[in-house]
């Protein structure tokens, strides 16, 4: 079903069955660009056909990589090494997608091409100094807008040099942009990470034949390196799993099934804090794709508690809190998030979106500059619109109330589901949710 700007769910009803999620998202994004400066054929399967991957598979086609991309995620790309890239004849619109933007950043900055990178309204809100910063100190010449915001302009630039950078936030996007401008630099580029985040370009370069040394919170590559073409089988998504992992794990006589989802250490997070608000989450069928774990996840339905959820878990399940957020609501007393302030420069400011949303549907909170605290209620949720702000996550958790809810809940801007669950509606309709365009 093509996802409309609205969509209505009808109150009650379970969540029950078994469900394959699509591709992960961060690690579908990589094996594209990976796949795309790499010498030879890449062969991909289950990558995400989501909107955000296709602004990247569009990327490098425009700049002249040849990518045979099918529907059900099989992909080919013939990569020419990473001189094999063109300058792209306009600038790229990378749509709402972050990953592609700042990873590209760290990707063209030595490419020695000029190219302008822009994205939608959302994407051109969001902050960019975070990379530019530590690519200015590597030789890049990359600008933003003067407030630090896309569209960002590469200008052409050859010869980078490695850094010893700390980053000041815990950010993938931020390591991985370094990581791979660290690729092409001459010399050891170090970087060490506050807390870890997703590992996913890591445990890619070395499959892609890429040297690079981890030790504690300590990434070095020693640049320049050339990737070698392989085969990628990208795991589900479990930021996509985490809408029916909650819905399932509050609603009593819920079973579900997710197969085949990524287990990441650095992405499990959800798992965590759902087990510590009292969820019954079973992993089976564990094994591994070569370079990342997956595993089958089972979660039956019973009575949620509020946490104080621990700081150290937040990198890794930090696109998963406005679901989590949907439980804390339905879980007995308070839950209390701290340290999160991230969420405010995601796709939305995803704390005073969520808070919006949740007060509508007759929830209590207080926000702060880094988190919420919520007084959950069995009672759940009440009638309500709510708005998405054009968030893909916000509006998948939201869809998610309506198994507490004592009336319909109507969510609008939902359109952005496509960016990374194009098949949510289809998936929630499969396992009982009352979920429909209108
Ligand atoms: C991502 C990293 C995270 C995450 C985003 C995807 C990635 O962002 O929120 O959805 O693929 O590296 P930050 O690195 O900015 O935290």
């Amino acid at each position: 079903m093509i996802i409309g700007d609205r969509l209505c769910v009808e109150p009650g009803g379970t969540l029950y069955g078994d469900l394959q999620v699509p591709g992960d998202k961060s690690i579908s994004h990589r094996a594209v660009m990976l796949g795309s400066i790499a010498t030879g054929t890449t062969e991909i399967t289950g990558c995400l056909m989501g909107e955000d991957v296709r602004s990247t598979i569009a990327a490098f086609s425009a700049m002249g990589v040849s990518i045979n991309a099918r529907e059900n995620g099989q992909l080919s790309i013939e990569g020419r090494g990473y001189s094999g890239l063109n300058p792209p004849a306009s600038q790229l619109d990378l749509g709402n997608s972050g990953t592609s933007m700042r990873l590209m950043a760290g990707l063209l900055a030595g490419s020695g091409m000029s190219v302008t990178m822009t994205g939608d309204q959302s994407l051109c809100a969001r902050p960019m100094r975070r990379v530019t910063a530590p690519l200015g100190q590597m030789g890049a010449i990359v600008d933003t807008q003067p407030d630090g915001t896309p569209p960002l302009i590469i200008t052409r630039a050859t010869d980078l040099h490695a850094i010893s950078y700390e980053l000041p936030v815990a950010s993938a996007q931020v390591k991985s942009a370094i990581l791979l401008a660290g690729l092409r630099a001459c010399g050891r580029t170090r970087i060490v990470e506050p807390a870890p985040t997703r590992d996913h370009t890591e445990r890619m370069l070395r499959a892609f034949g890429a040297a690079l040394e981890v030790v504690a919170n300590e990434i070095c590559i020693e640049g320049p390196q050339e990737l070698t073409a392989t085969s990628i089988a990208v795991p589900g998504d479990i930021s996509s799993a985490a809408f029916f992992l909650v819905g399932a794990a509050m609603v009593e006589g819920a079973a579900v099934t997710i197969k085949n989802v990524g287990v990441n250490p650095t992405r499990i997070g959800v798992l965590e804090i759902l087990r510590l608000m009292g969820a019954d989450i079973e992993l089976s069928n564990e094994r591994s794709t070569g370079s990342e774990p997956l595993a089958d996840l089972t979660v039956r339905g019973t009575r949620l508690t509020g946490i104080d959820i621990p700081a150290a878990l937040v990198p890794s399940a930090i696109d998963e809190f406005p679901a989590l957020f949907i439980a804390a609501a339905c879980a007995k007393g308070r839950t209390r998030l701290a340290e999160a302030g991230e969420l405010r420069h995601k796709e939305s400011d995803r704390i005073d979106m969520m808070a919006h949303g949740l007060e509508i549907l007759g929830v209590k909170l207080t926000t702060s500059a880094d988190g919420i605290e919520i007084t959950g209620s069995e009672r759940g949720f009440r009638a309500g619109r709510v708005a998405s702000g054009g968030d893909h996550r916000v509006a998948m958790a939201f869809a998610v109330a309506g198994l507490k809810a004592a009336g319909p809940i109507e969510i609008t801007d939902c359109s952005a589901i496509a960016t990374s669950y194009p098949g949510f509606v289809d998936s929630a309709r499969q396992l009982g949710l009352k979920l429909a365009a209108i």
